[in-house]
Parts: structure tokens; C-alpha cells; sequence
């Protein structure tokens, strides 16, 4: 091997290394000093080589290309329903990061569990960052944020023993979650492990608004379809692949990408006028729920292609950092309890996992101009002057040179939103309507994705206590009376034991669903 100087190893002080063998010490056989500084700068290092674990979605991997908007659907512009910069031309290319994940499991685990996957897209826009956070199913299992940190532990191993992916401690919770029957149809069904993340949907799930530059909103729901259609695993295959590996999905990501085959979707939308719409059902703000298509068609925005691997998985996948909070002109929130939750806890926690100044890395950093008044902080890595800005003034308003507040000129808008009033209060919305859906979803499906989804169901659930069991089986009647006599028979639970239970205290069902009750039996 011959050397060559532009590869000489180094100190992180720029000191060129002439031994990473041997330790410094006295004598060949020690012992070793306090000032060997190149050793203790080495080691100290990699005594710190791990950050925490994303507290959700710790298993993940990222990939990096391009959207593409198609500027119109059919005779209408986009900009019709939005003004946000990334749609308004037919063929503009925003470069994009797009981190998928699994949900429950710690940051080595198998990639082919029953879970739902994570779908998180960062846009690079010329107005700074959006981020997209969303899942593979298009609903959730919960539908107030509060209730997030309880769901998850119910997911997660036991505190005592860490026993992991016990079947009592999440069907405990979702026994008395019946807004949870809708998702747990798709997470037990042949849906609920993708065979890799290429052949996988993506949605939004919660609902978000768009914004026109006439400040006209209107309530969307975004959902991404892959070219190459949707691929899934029985329990049975996926046994197969995780005793074989753990990261299957995310070698199979990079190597298709390393291949130039490069994965492809296309970003659909669904809007609804901005309202509460109550002819309908089910709450446009309810996370638990679809809009149906027939009523809401999704709108082919642009479509996004994969073509670039990470060249550091930690410095671009686990240091990424996403959150509902990140939006741009023309694109806005609703009230969406979850989403509201959500906007909070995404930074929260990445202040704390990554660091205050999380978003100064480059995967993180948004390639439009960044002038603010932030200063400090663990790992501050540069400072966010404006060119030409007077470094002395780090606060605003000023007359000596400091940032200023952007003009309100011709692109200002005014801040758009539902007029509000009411009583503070805790309470449900109104329209929790938790068995339809659900039950809409087992009717429309074939024989064999029935018996794949009770299979799954009568699995998990003969590992449960006998009220736990009882309260599914309750709840799988409201659902369809199908699927609650099949799973009931599966783990021998008939409609006798179950009759009486009644809704949870936590409960308001609809006439219709009180006269099913009543008429069970
Ligand atoms: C990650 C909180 C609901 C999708 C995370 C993280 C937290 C979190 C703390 C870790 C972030 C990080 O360390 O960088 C919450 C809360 C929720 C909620 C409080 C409800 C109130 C949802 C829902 C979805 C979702 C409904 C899907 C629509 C994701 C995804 C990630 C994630 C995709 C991974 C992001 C990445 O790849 O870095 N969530 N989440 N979450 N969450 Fe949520």
C-alpha cells in the first residue's frame, strides 16, 4: 500500500496520526498516562457515539430525490386551492428526504413486525421546510393526542420484565379504545406488514388546510400511491424473512436505489370545503376515519421519485428530524386534536434527542436563506446572520443593523381561520361513529383476507386475559356480527358472554348503533 497525504488519518484537532495501534504508555508493557491525548479524544468520542433512540419509529431509514408538481389537475391550476410555491408550476422539482420506520420497536428490531410503517417526507421549498409525517394506513388508533403516551406504552415492552409485543398490554388498551377497531382492522389484516417500503401507500392521516392567495381555505387530506403497487406479507412469511434478517426493508430501499431502480408515488388529494360538515357521519377533524372517495375523489398533485441514497445513516437517518409543526405559505393546520398534539411533541423531542440546535445539521437545515436572533445552545454550530447583518445586534427591533421583519407588501397574507367561540371544556367530539368504518372496511373484503384478519385477531387475542378477550369480542360485534362470531368461536368466547357488557362508560354510540345492542342475540 502505497500513502497517499490527502488520506492521512487525523486527530478532530487537524494532528496527523503516525499510530492508531498502540497506546501510548511507558514501556511496551505500561502503563498507560492521563495526558495521552489523542487516545482519550478517540475513545471519549466513541463513549458517545449513540444519541436516544427515537422514543417512536426508532427503526427507520431514510432516502433523498425530487417532487415533481403537475401544476394542474385536468383544466384546473392548483393554485386555485393553494398558494404554496412547490405546486403552482407544472415540472418544478423540490428536493425532498423521506424517512420510513417501523413504529413499536427499538432501533435494531425487526423490520417485518405488525405495525403500521411511518411515512415522513421533508420538502426543501424555496419558502424554507414542509414536512409531511404520516403513516401507510391512512388512519389512527387514537384520535386526542392526550392519549398518545398511554397507547404507546400499551405497545411497547413491560416496564418489569421487558417482555416485548405482549398481546395483553395492547389489546388492554384497545379494549377500551373503540375508536381504535377501525385501525386495528387494517394493522391484523393482510395490510398490516408491507413486504418492504417500496410497495407501500403513504397518507397524512390527520387533516390539514389549504390556502389560496385569496386566503379561500379548504380542508385536505393528502395520500401517496406507488407506482409499482402494494406489496404485503402473511405472518407466516414474515416469520420466514426475520429469521433470516432484521433490516429487510431497509436493504431492500438501498439496493434498489444503489440499482437505479428508483422507487416512485404519486401525491393525491382529497379536499372538502372548510366546515364541519355536519351531513356527514364522521368528523373531517377525526384521524379515525377516511373521507369516502365516491364523495371526496383524491386529485393527482405531483409524484415523488427516490434516487439517492444516505452516505451516513447516522448524520442523515437518525438525526433527521420531522415534524407536523413545519409547514410553508399556503399550507396550514386545522383543529385536528392529534395534529395539535403532535405539533408540540415533534420538537419537543428532538430538542431533547438530537439537541437545541437540531436544525443547523444539513439534513435538517432548510435550503431557503435562515436569518434569526437564535443564538446558543449546546452544539451551536454556526450563527444565523443575515448577509451584512450587524453581528453585534442579536435581538430585533433595532436601528443599528440587526434582522428585520419582512415587509407585509403584495405576497403578505393576512392570517386565515374558523372564527372561534365556545367554553373551555374536556370533551369528546360529537360524531365518534367508531364501528362503521370498520365494519365498512370487513364487509368489502374477500374470504381470504377474512380468514388472514381473524387468524391474526384469534392469534393475538388467545394470548389475552378472558375480560379482555370478552370486551373484543364485544367490540367485534358492533363491528360486524361476522367477525365477532368468527373470533369469538376462534377463542371460544360465545355471543352469551359477551351480550351484557354494553358500551364502555367512556361511550356514546348512535341510535343505530344502541338498536344493534339491544338486538344482539
Ligand atoms: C415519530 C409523537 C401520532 C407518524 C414521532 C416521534 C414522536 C411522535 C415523539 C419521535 C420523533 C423524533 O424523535 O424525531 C407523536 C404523538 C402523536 C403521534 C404525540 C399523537 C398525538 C402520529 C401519527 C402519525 C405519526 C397519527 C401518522 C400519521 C410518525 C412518524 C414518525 C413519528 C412517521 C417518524 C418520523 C421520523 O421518521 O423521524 N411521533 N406521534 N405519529 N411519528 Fe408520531
Amino acid at each position: 500500500m502505497t500513502y497517499e497525504p490527502d488520506q492521512t488519518l487525523t486527530t478532530r484537532q487537524g494532528h496527523p496520526v503516525r499510530d492508531n495501534q498502540n497506546t501510548r504508555t511507558i514501556g511496551s508493557r505500561g502503563p498507560a498516562t492521563l495526558e495521552n491525548y489523542q487516545f482519550l479524544e478517540k475513545m471519549s468520542h466513541f463513549d458517545r457515539e449513540r444519541i436516544p433512540e427515537r422514543v417512536v419509529h426508532a427503526r427507520g431509514t431514510t432516502a433523498f430525490g425530487y417532487f415533481e408538481s403537475y401544476g394542474t389537475w385536468g383544466d384546473e391550476p392548483i393554485s386555485r386551492y393553494t398558494r404554496a410555491k412547490l405546486f403552482q408550476e407544472k415540472g418544478k422539482r423540490t428536493d425532498v428526504a423521506l424517512r420510513f420506520s417501523t413504529v413499536a420497536g427499538g432501533r435494531d428490531s425487526s423490520e417485518v413486525a405488525r405495525d403500521p410503517r411511518g411515512f415522513a417526507v421533508k420538502f426543501y421549498t424555496e419558502d424554507g421546510n414542509w414536512d409531511l409525517v404520516g403513516n401507510n394506513l391512512g388512519v389512527f388508533f387514537i384520535r386526542d393526542a392526550i392519549k398518545f403516551p398511554d397507547f404507546i406504552h400499551s405497545q411497547k415492552p413491560d416496564p418489569v420484565n421487558f417482555e416485548a409485543g405482549v398481546a395483553n398490554r395492547a389489546f388492554d388498551f384497545f379494549s377500551q379504545s373503540p375508536e381504535a377497531m377501525h385501525m386495528i382492522m387494517l394493522v391484523f389484516g393482510p395490510r398490516g406488514i408491507p413486504a418492504d417500503y417500496r410497495h407501500q401507500q403513504g397518507f397524512g392521516v390527520n387533516t390539514y388546510r389549504w390556502v389560496n392567495a385569496a386566503g379561500e381555505s379548504k380542508l385536505v387530506k393528502y395520500h401517496w400511491v406507488p407506482k409499482d403497487g402494494v406489496k404485503s406479507y402473511t405472518s407466516e412469511d414474515a416469520a420466514n424473512v426475520q429469521a433470516g434478517t432484521l433490516g429487510s426493508h431497509t436493504k431492500d430501499l438501498y439496493d434498489a436505489i444503489e440499482a437505479g431502480d428508483h422507487p416512485e408515488w404519486e401525491l393525491r388529494v382529497q379536499l372538502m370545503d372548510d366546515h364541519d360538515h355536519p351531513e356527514l357521519d364522521f368528523d373531517p377533524l377525526d384521524d379515525t376515519k377516511v373521507w369516502p372517495e365516491e364523495l371526496f375523489p383524491p386529485k393527482p398533485v405531483g409524484r415523488m421519485v427516490l434516487n439517492r441514497n444516505p452516505e451516513n445513516f447516522f448524520a442523515e437517518n437518525e438525526q433527521i428530524a420531522f415534524g407536523t409543526g413545519v409547514l410553508v405559505d399556503g399550507l396550514e393546520f386545522s383543529d385536528d386534536k392529534m395534529l395539535v398534539g403532535r405539533t408540540f411533541s415533534y420538537s419537543d423531542t428532538q430538542r431533547y434527542r438530537v439537541g437545541p440546535n437540531y436544525l443547523q445539521l444539513p439534513v435538517n437545515a432548510p435550503k431557503a436563506k435562515v436569518a434569526t436572533n437564535q443564538r446558543d445552545g449546546q452544539m451551536a454550530y454556526h450563527v444565523d446572520h443575515a448577509p451584512g447583518q450587524n453581528p453585534h445586534v442579536n435581538y430585533e427591533p433595532s436601528i443599528t443593523g440587526g434582522v428585520q421583519e419582512a415587509p407585509k407588501g403584495d405576497d403578505y397574507h393576512a392570517e386565515v381561520g374558523p372564527e372561534i367561540g365556545g367554553r373551555l371544556t374536556r370533551a369528546r367530539i360529537e360524531r365518534t361513529n367508531d364501528y362503521k368504518q370498520a365494519g365498512e372496511r370487513f364487509q368489502l373484503q374477500e374470504e381470504w383476507e377474512k380468514e388472514e384478519l381473524i387468524a391474526n385477531f384469534v392469534d393475538a387475542l388467545s394470548q389475552c386475559d378472558r375480560p379482555i378477550q370478552e370486551r373484543m369480542v364485544w367490540h367485534f360485534y358492533m363491528v360486524h356480527d361476522e367477525l365477532g362470531r368468527r373470533v369469538g368461536e376462534g377463542i371460544g368466547v360465545s355471543l352469551e358472554d359477551v351480550k351484557d357488557l354494553g358500551p364502555l362508560p367512556t361511550q356514546r354510540l348512535s341510535e343505530e348503533e344502541l338498536q344493534r345492542v339491544a338486538n344482539l342475540g
